[in-house]
């Protein structure tokens, strides 16, 4: 199960990379991971500019990535109580991409953040962005660092109850996008 991993935070010293960089070692076997193309150079998103220029590469490399994951999990901080916009911005390029990539897509939210509701605000109006996008989102379990700069220690997740948050996010994700990918009519009614 290959899983693409985006950070909404471009800081080398950020807290959610800490935690996406420990993602690995906490997964259940047969889930790999793969770091997103980085967006920190995507123009503003402009139509008038995707109408000269079209797609910058950069735009088409994120979309490819995520196209072709079997489940993206984008960990982030919360700016301002919503979504950072270097992020928005970079999933608002790869929404206007042609059979945009996130329509059906298994999607986990994860965030850190320095004080005590660990970046909820943030994901609450993420999961609103992916309904537009019709990406199907993993409703629990849910993973908030609080006070993340205790937990992160030299560029990883130390804190053991938020390693644990999130092992179980990984579990629950896996069994998600198995249950996401068998047809309808073979689902069985229990
Ligand atoms: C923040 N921070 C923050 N924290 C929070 O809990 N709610 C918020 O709305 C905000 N808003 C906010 C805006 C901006 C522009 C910055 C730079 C920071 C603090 C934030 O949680 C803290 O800086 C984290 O360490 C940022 O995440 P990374 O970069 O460490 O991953």
């Amino acid at each position: 199960m290959n899983i693409l991993t985006m950070c909404g935070s471009l800081r080398s010293a950020s807290l959610n990379k800490a935690i996406e960089a420990t993602l690995p070692e906490l997964a259940p076997d047969g889930m790999s991971f793969q770091s997103a193309p980085s967006f920190a150079e995507f123009p503003l998103y402009d139509a008038d500019l995707q109408g000269r220029d079209g797609f910058p590469d950069g735009v088409r490399a994120l979309a490819d990535a995520v196209r072709h994951a079997d489940g993206v999990i984008i960990v982030s901080p919360e700016y301002n109580y919503s979504v950072p916009g270097a992020l928005k911005n970079a999933i608002d390029w790869v929404s206007r991409v042609p059979n945009q990539p996130f329509k059906h897509k298994p999607v986990a939210l994860q965030s850190a953040a320095a004080g005590a509701l660990g970046g909820s605000r943030m994901q609450y109006h993420l999961r609103q962005v992916m309904v537009f996008l019709e990406a199907t989102v993993l409703a629990k379990p849910e993973v908030f660092v609080t006070f993340g700069a205790k937990k992160v220690e030299n560029g990883r997740l130390v804190d053991e109850a938020s390693r644990k948050a999130v092992a179980d996010q990984l579990v629950g994700f896996q069994d998600f996008i198995d249950r996401c990918h068998i047809p309808a009519g073979n689902m069985a009614v229990s």
